[in-house]
């Protein structure tokens, strides 16, 4: 998969894109992320790229001039490759989005500075908006980033385990199962015994349950979403009627 990344921080993006798996996705050829400065699109003398609002008000708002030339040179003006805006009136980039977006060949993500991005780059430039959560950050480079880890997880051969991210909280519109690994007891905390059984079936029957579960207890507004199967539904009602009348519980 590549990314087109256009940002007025590109320095921002190494660091991360250099670490563990997005390092070696890009040396295995999986990923490739170019960042393009805006500024080098800038034409004056002071390279500017912002400036006062329209209105008056505070802040700046980011020129549409070296924006449009820096997207238009790098993508062309015919361009096929989306371009997406990372801003917090972006609609919400969930798991499902990441899986939309993992199906392209190559993906433009354009991050917003100041106090936003003048009105025709949304308008006739941008062919999506994302946000990451509804807060606001200092500028789009690091949901960006975020939107790159996300999809390139997703990329076919980049998890050490091909099944890797379909167990994933979110993937199946479930949160994920509690996770163990050795010492079987640490400071008298035991590892739950199915685990330890070697029984397949009931180690993946735990596990549907706790997710379930979780799920239930954490983001109750994910189930109205889910998959869920006739078996599923029994356990969420004992698990629901455990929690209503807890001195009964099996
Ligand atoms: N830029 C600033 N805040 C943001 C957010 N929450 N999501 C995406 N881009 C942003």
């Amino acid at each position: 998969m590549e990314f087109d990344v256009f940002t007025l921080l590109p320095e921002v993006f190494s660091p991360y894109l250099e670490s563990s798996i997005l390092q070696r996705a890009r040396q295995r050829g999986l990923l490739q992320v170019r960042v393009h400065n805006i500024r080098d699109w800038a034409t004056d003398k002071h390279r500017t790229t912002d400036d006062i609002p329209y209105g008056g008000g505070g802040g700046m708002v980011m020129k549409p001039e070296p924006v449009f030339a820096a997207v238009e040179a790098v993508l062309g003006r015919e361009r096929n490759v989306p371009l997406v805006l990372l801003t917090p009136q972006g609609r919400l980039f969930t798991q499902r989005v990441a899986f939309e977006y993992a199906r392209l060949p190559r993906l433009a993500l354009l991050c917003g500075r100041y106090e936003g991005v003048d009105e025709r780059i949304r308008q006739y430039l941008v062919d999506d908006e994302l946000s990451i959560g509804d807060y606001v950050l200092t500028g789009g480079e690091l949901p960006a980033l975020i939107v790159i880890d996300a999809i390139t997880r997703l990329i076919p051969g980049v998890l050490g385990d091909p099944d890797g991210a379909l167990d994933d909280s979110h993937a199946s519109g479930l949160l994920e199962y509690p996770h163990y690994t050795r010492p079987p007891e640490f400071r008298g905390w035991r590892v739950p015994e199915v685990l330890l059984s070697g029984h397949h079936a009931e180690i993946a029957r735990w596990r549907r349950e706790q997710s379930l579960r979780r799920t239930l207890e954490r983001r109750p507004d994910l189930l109205a979403q889910a998959v869920l199967s006739e078996t599923d539904r029994k356990l969420l009602e004992k698990i629901q009627k455990e929690k209503e009348n807890p001195s009964h519980e099996i």
